[in-house]
């Protein structure tokens, strides 16, 4: 049987945005309707180009903010209207690792220090206990125990990396969600971080949301795909649905740019930039940009519906198929 560690339904995050004094204000609606489920110890991977909302969709499923519209179920549990200290204890289940490990880590404290913290905010461990804790995920995360007491500009970036990785296995939590984790890191360095993000997964069947750019690094750890477009989401399928045959023109494109996965089988080319979110296009999202659209992709918003094994977000499947 499978188990459903996150679920969310119609997710929407809106900001305001000032205009100048006088004027209306705006919202940038910066997550538009975004529903998902995810097993335990299970990747999805969301892709999309900058400013498609990835990091907006991390900090709703982290409860560093709430959503303005849908619902997040996080191990079951309604995230909604929860008391301080329901919200606390859920707060262990889902942890965030973030681009820049500097982001997560505090300069001026020990790793001991930073790694301990977690479980004294929420367990009642002994300090000989919480020690103990600290050499085993330091081991584990292939880093010397000897070095708990150094600080965080004593590593390098990947080390770094894994501290902040460590960090937020601490609790043994259900869900990681990890926005560009190994984007920062000396190429060189991101397979092994990689793979120490895989070996975790293994040993503790911890689910990832796994933000990333870049494609070979998704191929390599997703098992679905979920591709963002200005907020919603134009195709969502198995990794393999979603490389051997992407359907949606914005996937064919997104992987035609990137020659080290495609084997050039799309070779689709986008026309124009991404509009901006402030004033985005009606209809299709996608349309003046679109080789395929017609005047009814500039009117009709196409949902998401089945196809090919997945789900894509397009009118005009059937005849561009
Ligand atoms: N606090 C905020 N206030 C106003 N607008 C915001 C805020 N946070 C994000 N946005 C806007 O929301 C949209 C989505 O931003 P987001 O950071 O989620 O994109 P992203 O997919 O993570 O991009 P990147 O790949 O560059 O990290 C962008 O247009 C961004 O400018
Ligand atoms: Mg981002």
């Amino acid at each position: 049987m499978t188990r459903l560690v996150l679920e969310a339904k119609n997710l929407a995050r809106y900001y305001p945005v000032s205009q100048g004094l006088g004027k209306p204000k705006k919202y940038v609606k910066a997550l538009n309707g975004v529903s998902f489920a995810l097993e335990a110890g299970k990747t999805l991977a969301v892709v999309g180009e900058s400013g498609c909302g990835k990091s907006t969709l991390a900090r709703q499923l982290t409860l560093i903010e709430s959503p303005n519209n849908g619902e997040l179920l996080i191990n079951n549990q309604p995230t909604a209207k929860l008391s301080k200290s329901q919200l606390k204890q859920l707060r262990t289940e889902i942890q965030m690792v973030f681009q820049n490990p500097y982001g997560s880590l505090n300069p001026r404290q020990t790793i001991e220090y930073q790694l301990t913290e977690p479980l004294t905010i929420h367990t009642r461990l002994s300090r000989t206990e919480k020690h103990a804790k600290v050499v085993e995920i330091m081991q584990k995360v292939g880093l010397r125990p000897e070095h708990a007491q150094r600080y965080p500009h004593m590593f390098s970036g990947g080390q770094r990396q894994r501290i902040a990785l460590a960090r937020a296995m601490m609790l043994n939590p259900k869900i990681v969600v990890a926005d560009e984790p190994t984007s920062a890191l000396d190429v060189s360095i991101q397979a092994q971080v990689l793979n120490l993000f895989m070996d975790l997964q293994d040993e503790f069947q911890t689910a990832y949301v796994f933000i990333s750019h870049n494609l070979s690094v998704v191929q390599h750890v997703a098992n679905d795909v979920m591709v963002m477009y200005l907020g919603k989401v134009v195709e969502h399928g198995t990794r393999e649905a979603i490389f051997a045959a992407p359907q949606h023109p914005y996937t064919q494109a997104l992987l035609a740019a990137a020659p080290s996965v495609n084997g050039h089988k799309a070779d689709l080319k986008l026309a124009g930039e991404l509009p901006s979110p402030l004033n985005p296009p009606t209809g299709c999202a996608l349309h003046q940009r679109c080789p395929h659209a017609t005047s009814t992709c500039a009117q009709t918003e196409p949902p998401l519906r089945e196809w090919k094994g997945r789900q894509v977000a397009c009118i005009r499947l059937e005849e561009i198929g």
